[in-house]
């Protein structure tokens, strides 16, 4: 049994335990889907205000549902589809603050208000990413952008 306490107040502390807690983890396992399972558990249970946390995987060039936590959620985008798509093609961090105001994006649950996905780059190929909802509004700032994508290098040496 895993039983991560991570209740710190500010948020570069919590997503500095946090990145530690996934980093002991995923230590040793060279397993990516048993990692990306653990890591959307961990990262859903830890994170106050979401909704949905998971990967999906570049499979022959189309973004494919991998490990999640949240509601049933689309199965394939392509790289010009939704939020995860613009992350997958542009190689760029998309911070949504309001995912009905951004063309193209995929409401897998019509609760999510809110978004950030953080492309999955390694040696210049997108491996995939991790995309994390919100039912509040401009839920994800820059703290949780830096944190995120600190939670997106531990992966990147787990898959
Ligand atoms: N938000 C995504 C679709 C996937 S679900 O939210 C899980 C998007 O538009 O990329």
């Amino acid at each position: 049994m895993f039983d991560f306490r991570i209740d710190a107040d500010d948020k570069p502390t919590m997503y500095r335990d946090l990145a530690s807690a996934l980093q002991g983890l995923v230590a040793g396992e060279p397993d990516a889907i048993a990692n990306m399972a653990n890591a959307s558990a961990l990262i859903y249970e830890t994170l106050p205000d979401v909704n949905w946390v998971g990967f999906y995987r570049n499979v022959g060039g189309e973004l494919v549902l991998g490990p999640f936590q949240g509601r049933p959620a689309c199965i394939r985008m392509t790289f010009d589809q939704g939020v995860c798509g613009a992350a997958a093609k542009t190689q760029q961090v998309q911070r949504v603050e309001d995912v009905n105001a951004f063309p193209g994006h995929i409401a897998c649950d019509s609760a999510s208000a809110s978004e950030i996905v953080v492309p999955l780059v390694r040696d210049g190929e997108v491996l995939g990413v991790l995309d994390i909802d919100s039912p509040k509004k401009a839920r994800f700032t820059q703290e949780d952008e830096a944190g995120v994508v600190r939670l997106a290098e531990i992966m990147l040496s787990a898959m």
